[in-house]
């Protein structure tokens, strides 16, 4: 079965769009498609970037066990609240980190806001970082609008049926192009 790793970017105090990644782990457990694990970078609580992995001289266990779950994983799902228009420095802080270990990964990118956009200004500056740095952006969205309202603690949302309908479509784009990159790598 293939393996899906959840970056959870928000580290900030009381978030709320840890939900949507608690949701998603929830969701593929359920279906059954992949196994997956969140990766919680306010669990990780890495310092601000100093110098990338491959330029490290003593790298910490933390960013190496971080750096092998992205690079053995088959896909990842990003999920990121919006701030000031764009994704929080704790995201930023693990993507300058990493250089071959993103390169062709298939990756999935979940926004959230509080309000009534769903985070979907985020998308446009994180899918070009992304595509800088080699990564295989996938051409799906997830907005959550009113992320506080939408899903409860444990991830469980407001209104199943229309949310797993919405995942489907999410998670099926980023199985095919999982599917894919596995293939060419034959
Ligand atoms: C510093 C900061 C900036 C924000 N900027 C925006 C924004 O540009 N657009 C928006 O819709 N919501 C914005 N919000 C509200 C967030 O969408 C809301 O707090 C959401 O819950 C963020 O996810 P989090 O709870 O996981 O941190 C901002 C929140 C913070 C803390």
């Amino acid at each position: 079965m293939p393996h899906i790793v959840i970056i959870s970017a928000s580290v900030r105090i009381g978030r709320n769009s840890h939900r949507v990644a608690l949701y998603f782990k929830k969701f593929l457990e359920e279906q059954k498609t992949a196994t997956c694990e969140i990766l919680d970078l306010t669990t990780y609580n890495f310092p601000v970037f100093h110098e990338r992995l491959q330029h490290q001289d003593s790298p910490s266990t933390e960013v190496l066990e971080f750096a092998n779950k992205i690079k053995t994983s088959d896909g990842v799902i990003i999920v990121t609240p919006e701030y000031n228009g764009g994704y929080p420095a704790s995201l930023k802080n693990v993507v300058d980190l990493l250089y071959p270990e993103w390169r062709r990964k298939p990756i999935a990118i979940a926004t959230a806001s509080d309000g009534s956009f769903g985070g979907a200004q985020v998308i446009t500056s994180l899918q070009f970082s992304l595509w800088k740095i080699r990564a295989w952006t996938v051409p799906a969205m997830f907005p959550v609008p009113k992320v506080q309202n939408s899903f409860d603690q444990e991830g469980n949302p407001a209104d199943k049926a229309v949310t797993d309908k919405r995942a489907t479509g999410f998670i099926n784009e980023l199985l095919w192009c999982m599917e894919a990159n596995k293939r060419m790598a034959k």
